[in-house]
């Protein structure tokens, strides 16, 4: 009896070495398979998104995305549709997903709402100094490319979505990141208005 558990114990020490140095990346191909399937028609095959409520996908980090997708299935992440969408997803399949939509090409946008840009541009480059909202790009990157790993990429995202996240994560109900949370509270309406328009024409 001993013996077998140690025996079990030693296999499940074996099983989890073999886990832990498994590589964490999925497999594009797979991914493609999924996306084609099922996430084409709200995020374009190549993750290059048509309506302002979907976001688009496409050149994102593998990681943020993944780490969205497994907010959505817990239920932490609040949206219906993603709710649903996520529940027949495995994590590898939201692994491999990930994957594919981060191999793919970020489609440039021109920013819709010219009179938004000097407001925009501001908050985006400098902040507001007077509310203490700090300067998008210090994370986010000058560019909006973000920082795999850490920060998500922006550039060229719908505005919609993204005036709708950061009043998200201002809410704290659907959408829930301390540091977001604490720039977001700080905006005003206005000031997310002219940044997210700001954010859909950078590149
Ligand atoms: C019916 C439309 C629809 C379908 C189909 C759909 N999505 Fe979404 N997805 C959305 C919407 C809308 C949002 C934005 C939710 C919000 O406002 O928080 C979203 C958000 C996301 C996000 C978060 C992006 C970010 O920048 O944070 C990821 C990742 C995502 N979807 C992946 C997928 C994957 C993978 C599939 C296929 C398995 C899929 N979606 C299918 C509508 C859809
Ligand atoms: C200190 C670093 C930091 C700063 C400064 C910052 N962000 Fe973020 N931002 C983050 C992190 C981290 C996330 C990912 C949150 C998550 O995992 O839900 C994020 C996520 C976001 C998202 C969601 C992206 C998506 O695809 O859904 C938006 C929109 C956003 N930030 C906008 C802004 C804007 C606008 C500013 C400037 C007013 C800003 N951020 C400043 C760290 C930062």
């Amino acid at each position: 009896m001993r013996r077998k558990m140690l025996l079990a114990m030693a296999a499940a020490t074996l099983a989890g070495n073999v886990l832990a140095a498994a590589p964490q990346k999925g497999d594009p191909a797979k991914g493609k398979q999924i996306v084609d399937t099922v996430c084409a028609a709200c995020h374009g095959v190549d993750g290059n998104s048509v309506a302002a409520a979907n976001p688009s996908l496409a050149g994102q980090s593998q990681h943020y995305l993944y780490s969205q997708l497994k907010a959505f299935k817990s239920g932490e992440r609040k949206n219906p549709t993603m709710f649903g969408m996520t529940a027949a997803l495995s994590d590898d399949d939201m692994r491999n997903v990930a994957a594919y939509f981060s191999q793919q090409k970020p489609k440039e946008r021109e920013a819709s709402d010219k009179t938004q840009m000097a407001l925009g541009a501001k908050i985006y480059r400098v902040g507001n100094p007077a509310t203490h909202v700090p300067a998008c790009m210090s994370c986010h990157g000058p560019s909006g490319k973000g920082l795999p790993d850490m920060y998500p990429r922006l550039g060229s995202q719908h505005a919609a979505y993204v005036a709708k996240q950061l009043a998200d994560f201002k809410a704290g109900a659907d959408r829930k990141n301390p540091t977001m949370a604490d720039i977001a509270s700080r905006m005003t309406d206005a000031e997310m208005k002219a940044v997210a328009e700001y954010i859909s024409g950078l590149r």
